[in-house]
């Protein structure tokens, strides 16, 4: 018989492809595309085939719900994303779903029911893969989704309002949708995704480490002690058009080659530094890109992250100080939009120590470790106390088709959110 930990790999594996992913030859699955639609509408047949009714919620979230001893209680919500970056391992998000997914099955074939019910909630958008604003739908949930964010437009010019109100929910909603219009989206309603802080006890969230530690001290699991803050800036530098054969080198105001100057110094400021900042540019479009035309206009992101946010923001203050300079020795413009900003965001120290003790439990030594890697945890730390462990993957590799999990850890995975699972029903 497949453990259950195989196949919580295995379903991410078969999300791994088309029709569940957008590209060809590779895993895309960006928030409200069509794979993303058929990838909502198979984990909810895992989550009813698991004992759970499903619903879709006012943020696109897909909610499996078990009830506990008494229906209608609080709800222990287990959760991650189905959302991915461009060519995409398959396990970032979709892995955490899975293993809620598969923890009810569990308690479901067993008969045993909580104190508590349990939600396992798969998020829409964590990546902000398509929209420069990650994170929505947990905002949504946590109550802090800012309506402004509904005029935020895709690299095609399509907002989040349009997208959402064009969305095709996926065929098990359909008749929900009929008889009541909008269940699952209002465009004035996204906010009805908010959860009262009494309706939830707290958020757990499992994910692979997306870093190398955990294999490097020869573990299976960890528990994350925080996650890093994150600061996110949108770049527009203009310059001027020209001629690449007549214009001579003097005379030029290339926004590329200022853009090329700004994005070295991001890199240099980021690693000046002693401490644990790290800084990225990860997109950069230069137009009208013709080998024989100067750039005139630049597009580029930088993503800035670390523990602490007072060195966070000092070297984002230096290298948006580097960057007007550049602009105004160079006599391009720069325009700057900051587009994300998340404080850094601890777990809870009772709800870690609930995941020690089953890790004990199951033989794991202890291990405490932060996250550079955002997750939707930080988002719902406004909403409950939250918890997350780490799954080790190899080579520390992600955000990259070469990830990989062993079953093996990712069974350990499921055994120890079990014992939290019963440890957190004991201090009831
Ligand atoms: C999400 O994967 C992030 O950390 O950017
Ligand atoms: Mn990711
Ligand atoms: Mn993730």
């Amino acid at each position: 018989m497949v453990s259950s930990g195989l196949r919580a790999v295995e379903r991410c594996d078969t999300l791994g492809v088309a029709p569940y992913s957008d590209m060809e030859g590779g895993l895309f699955r960006a928030w409200l595309t069509p794979a993303f639609a058929a990838t909502q509408e198979a984990v909810a047949g895992w989550m009813a085939e698991a004992g759970m009714t499903v619903r879709i919620d006012a943020a696109t979230n897909v909610i499996g719900r078990y009830e506990g001893t008494a229906p209608g209680a609080p709800a222990l919500l287990i959760g991650s994303h189905l959302d991915s970056v461009r060519d995409a391992g398959r396990y970032d998000g979709p892995l955490g779903v899975m293993l809620g997914i598969e923890c009810i099955a569990a308690l479901s074939a067993a008969g045993r029911r909580l104190p508590f019910a349990i939600e396992v909630i798969a998020f829409g958008d964590e990546e902000g893969s398509r929209f420069p604003s990650p994170m929505l739908t947990s905002q949504a949930v946590a109550g802090g989704f800012d309506p402004r964010t509904l005029n935020v437009t895709d690299s095609v010019g399509i907002s989040i309002l349009e997208s959402l109100t064009a969305y095709t929910p996926p065929i098990r909603f359909e008749r929900r949708r009929e008889t009541c219009v909008s269940t699952w989206f209002d465009t004035n309603g996204i906010d009805r995704a908010a959860r009262s802080p009494g309706s939830v006890i707290a958020y757990l969230e499992a994910h692979i480490e997306q870093g190398p530690a955990l294999e490097a001290d020869g573990l299976a699991v960890g528990v994350v002690s925080g996650i890093a803050a994150q600061l996110r800036y949108s770049i527009v530098v203009e310059g001027m058009a020209g001629h690449a054969g007549t214009t001579s080198m003097t005379l030029r105001r290339d926004a590329l080659t200022a853009a090329a100057e700004m994005v070295l110094a991001v890199e240099r400021l980021a690693r000046g530094g002693t401490s644990d900042v790290v800084a990225t540019v990860g997109r950069l479009e230069a137009k009208p890109g013709a080998v024989n035309v100067i750039p005139c206009h630049v597009a580029f992101s930088i993503d800035i992250r670390a523990l602490d946010p007072i060195a966070r923001d000092a070297v984002a203050d230096a290298i948006l100080a580097e960057i007007e300079a550049i602009g105004a020795r160079r006599q391009v413009s720069v325009s700057v939009d900051r587009v994300h900003d998340l404080p850094a965001s601890p777990c809870d120290s009772a709800l870690m120590d609930l995941l020690s003790d089953a890790m004990a439990a199951e033989g794991q030594p202890e291990r405490r470790l932060a996250s550079g890697a955002g997750h939707d945890a930080m988002v719902m730390a406004s909403l409950c106390p939250t918890a997350m462990l780490f799954i080790r993957c190899a080579g520390g590799i992600s955000h990259n088709p070469a990830e990989s999990v062993d079953p093996a850890d990712v069974e350990i995975a499921r055994r120890v959110m079990l014992g939290f699972i019963e440890r957190l029903g004991d201090s009831f």
